[in-house]
């Protein structure tokens, strides 16, 4: 090695000892006659003294070295002088003094400094990604995720899991985006699709008898790419046969917790994660992957309006459309303009319009356009049920259910961000289960699975599914954290007549049921187990446990939201044979 020791290994107990450190130069100073270097690698720094009085040699090599040269040095450890030590670096209590310095390779100047936490444009960063990477906050992300990753192989080895690659090149697996498809030299007109995720070959898996699989699985997708979103991303992807769905939230649990107590930088808020159905996370936070580091919760008001003089609610109410609440401590004092830009906020995400009553903090005196609509008593019972105290501001939305849980549970999150319950540095999970097997509404004239075709319906509503599917539950269950989906789940169907059944559902033919699927519905008549499975994504939890708001930020070499690769230029244009060796016409 060309190196003896990493430049954050060195302490006190060094001292005297001759060491080889190589590296990076992050920085220099040239004190005349004297020049500091803070030699950099993965490790850490340590700090180099060239003294033209104790080599000449070496302090000339040192003369002719900037930031990110790469360098060897070769020197003797001793203690900083009395009152040069820097406390914030793990070597800050010694320094090397060079006896050989040698420039392994020269550098141009960066495009951006890799020593300081500064805001540097994303593009620029991800163009020189490679420098990118050097800065300290990616590095200790990297190893973050590293550290997640074998963690997870342990825990699940430890527990007799079979770790087991699937294909990339495939068929499609429906998981609701669009297909990445690579067409077949061999097979003119005919292409492989990436995997959305390994879906049905680790269902496949457990028919094969495998009983316990996972993977650290790469998926690909091809959907609008938003922050927590990527075209390419990893799943821990797992499978289990003979098993009920509790087994598998106590299983993910105790792994989650296990890996966040041993690798996380941001704590848990709680090892217990609370389980809450559908139903009761959409009418309490008005959306299925509620973010319950804090209150702030909706609450139901439509009786307590219905009969009140203000026309719209009491329409409302008499339509089957709910009126809900969500009180704002100590934003009681908000302004005209501040309530007109809520009001903005809350039509830009659906609301026809958004009503408020705001509690004067001293003399409990209630305003609002609508609160001369209400008796005293009505106000009363309204600050009652919202539990609203002087001070206080109420947000109000009336309108169809899923309207007004987008409004509020917007609201809630905005508020949330300027009172700063959002930025908590916390990790609070919890368990949403019990979903609808399908969506609401219908998509092109057919229902739509909520999860994915794959997953089974409770038992009992089995009956329902002819005669009113929307009621039927699922065997379902995500993980939530923070306001984030981390992993999804469910208990499979494992019988094929129940399988084709809901492949008709969706609105599969028997034809093209058979056509995409017709491998599984085989396998299915050949004894498959009960069996079911989860895939939390690596990248979503690992940007959590480091605090980060990007899944960008704990990819070494991520994509930007048009999906493209800025370093290499990805996608980019191939040559004609390449083309023509595919069958393969480019339209102008
Ligand atoms: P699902 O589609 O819910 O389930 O995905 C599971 C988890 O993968 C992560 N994820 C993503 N991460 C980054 N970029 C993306 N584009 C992206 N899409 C999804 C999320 C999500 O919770 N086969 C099923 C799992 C199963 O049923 O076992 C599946 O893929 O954290």
């Amino acid at each position: 090695m060309l190196k003896t020791v990493h430049a954050g290994a060195l302490r006190l107990e060094n001292v005297g000892q001759t060491v080889t450190l190589a590296g990076w130069v992050n920085k220099r100073r040239d004190m005349g006659g004297v020049i500091f270097i803070d030699l950099r690698d993965r490790d850490g720094k340590t700090q180099v003294v060239v003294d033209s009085g104790r080599n000449p040699t070496a302090f000339s090599i040192a003369e002719q070295i900037r930031t990110e040269y790469v360098i060897q040095v070769t020197g003797v450890v001793s203690p900083r002088p009395q009152g040069q030590q820097n406390p914030n670096l793990p070597t800050g209590d010694i320094e090397v003094l060079a006896d050989q310095v040698e420039i392994l390779a020269t550098a141009k100047t960066p495009p951006f400094l890799i020593d300081r936490e500064e805001a540097v444009d994303e593009s620029l960063r991800l163009k020189y990604r490679y420098l990118d990477l050097r800065r300290e906050r990616l590095q200790r992300n990297l190893i973050v995720r590293h550290k997640a990753i074998k963690f997870i192989r342990d825990f699940l080895d430890e527990r007799g899991f079979l770790e087991i690659e699937t294909p990339i090149l495939f068929k499609s697996t429906p998981e609701g985006a669009r297909d990445y498809l690579v067409p077949s030299r061999v097979h003119p007109g005919k292409f492989y699709a990436l995997p959305q995720s390994p879906q049905q070959l680790k269902q496949l898996l457990m028919v094969a008898g495998i009983e316990r699989y996972f993977q650290i699985a790469r998926c690909f997708r091809d959907e609008d790419l938003r922050a927590d979103r990527q075209p390419e991303f990893t799943q821990l992807d797992m499978e289990i046969s003979f098993v009920e769905r509790d087994d598998i939230l106590d299983l993910i649990e105790a792994l989650i917790v296990g890996m966040i107590q041993a690798v996380s930088l941001v704590p848990l808020a709680s090892t217990q994660f609370p389980r809450l159905s559908y139903r009761e996370a959409t009418e309490r936070y008005g959306t299925d992957r509620p973010d319950i580091r804090f209150g702030l919760e909706l609450q139901e008001i439509t009786d307590l309006v219905a009969n009140s003089a203000f026309r719209v609610f009491a329409e409302n109410a008499a339509a089957n459309k709910p009126t809900k609440a969500i009180c704002i401590p100590g934003c009681g004092d908000y302004s005209r303009k501040q309530l007109t830009d809520l009001e903005e906020f809350a039509r830009a995400n659906g609301a026809k319009a958004l009503a408020w009553l705001a509690i004067h903090p001293e003399n409990g005196e209630i305003r609002g356009p609508i609160a001369k609509f209400f008796t005293v008593d009505q106000l009363i019972a309204l600050t009652e049920r919202l539990q609203a105290n002087p001070g206080d501001l109420i947000l109000i939305s009336s309108d169809e259910k899923a309207i007004v849980h987008n409004v509020l549970s917007s609201l809630r999150m905005e508020m949330a961000r300027r009172l700063g319950y959002a930025q908590k540095k916390e990790l609070a999970f919890c368990w949403v289960v019990d979903f609808p097997l399908f969506e609401e509404g219908e998509e092109e004239g057919h229902l739509a699975p909520s999860h994915h075709m794959f997953t089974a319906p409770k038992r009992e509503h089995i009956p329902l599914l002819d005669s009113d599917p929307h009621a039927v539950l699922s065997e379902q269950y995500d993980l939530v954290c923070n306001g984030f989906e981390v992993a999804g789940g469910s208990i499979r169907i494992h019988e094929r007549e129940l399988q084709n059944k809901i492949m008709q559902m969706i609105g599969f033919s028997v034809e093209t049921a058979k056509e995409q699927f017709g491998h599984m519905l085989e396998a299915f008549e050949y004894g498959a187990p009960p069996h079911g499975g989860i895939a939390p994504g690596i990248d979503r939890i690992v940007a959590l446990m480091c605090g980060e708001p990007n899944i960008r930020e704990v990819m070494a070499f991520p994509k930007t939201a048009q999906a493209t690769d800025l370093m290499a230029d990805a996608p980019s244009e191939v040559v004609q044979r390449q083309l023509d060796d595919l069958h393969i016409a480019v339209k102008s």
